[in-house]
């Protein structure tokens, strides 16, 4: 059994928690399941010929087998590419956890796996109270981390692993994610957070620029441990 939902975390913004959502939609709809993407908050949209649009809900979008309303796949989006709680305040808006739950809840009907994806990294936070950390432990999903790997990563992703076993949820994975070509001593980095990461290396996703990509070969068995 593939786990029912997943909520992919990573260690900073721009490290490819959409990429990662992206192959684990597109590696298990390949396998016939069907799946779903959700942004549950958003900031920092595309504008190109007068329309207006977000990139992470597209690409999770385009990677789901499911097509579901936009609200319930993203139920919060903020123009301005802000922190998602000043992004709200200066909307007007109150990211309400209810209805993300909610709309969550209602994919996990229509699907066999919706893959989460947070805004930014696991403190980033939503309001003048709450991080993304309030939001997935509100979902309560199986947690994957997506390690950007480059210089300073392996405080980042230690910290993260911390913060995430504090707040009661569980690391299924973590995912090496290799967005900087230039990143010396590659090998000796990842055996440090292999040996400190207490969580399984989900795989490795090598550097490949621009929108094409190839599926990263995953070890996609290591999830259905997590399978809830
Ligand atoms: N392995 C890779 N090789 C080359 N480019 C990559 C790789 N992974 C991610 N990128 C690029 O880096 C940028 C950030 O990746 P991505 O959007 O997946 O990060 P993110 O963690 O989802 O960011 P955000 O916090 O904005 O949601 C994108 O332009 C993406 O195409
Ligand atoms: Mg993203």
């Amino acid at each position: 059994m593939i786990p029912g939902g997943l909520f992919i975390t990573g260690t900073d913004t721009g490290v490819g928690k959409t990429r990662v959502a992206a192959a684990l939609l597109r590696g298990w709809g390949a396998r016939g399941h069907r799946v779903v993407g959700m942004k549950p908050v958003v900031s920092g949209a595309v504008l190109q010929d007068d329309v207006v649009s977000w990139e992470d809900v597209d690409i999770l979008a385009a990677a789901s087998t499911v097509q579901a309303p936009l609200t319930l796949r993203n139920p919060y989006r903020f123009e301005a590419a802000l922190s998602p709680h000043i992004a709200a305040q200066r909307a007007g808006q109150c990211i309400d956890l209810g209805v993300i739950t909610a709309s969550c809840a209602s994919l996990r009907e229509q699907a066999d796996l919706v893959v989460v994806e947070g805004a930014g990294g696991w403190y980033a936070p939503i309001s003048d109270t709450k991080t993304m950390a309030d939001l997935a432990r509100a979902l309560n999903l199986p947690v994957v981390l997506v390690v950007g790997v480059r210089l300073g990563c392996i405080n980042h992703a230690l910290l993260t692993a911390e913060a995430i076993r504090h707040d009661g949820l569980s690391l299924a994975a973590w995912v090496a994610n290799m967005i900087d070509p230039e990143m010396l001593a590659v090998a000796e980095n990842m055996a440090t957070l292999q040996s400190r990461l207490a969580a399984p290396l989900l795989g490795v996703m090598s550097w490949q620029p621009g929108i094409e990509y190839d599926l990263p070969d995953f070890e996609w068995d290591i999830l259905f441990e997590s399978a809830q």
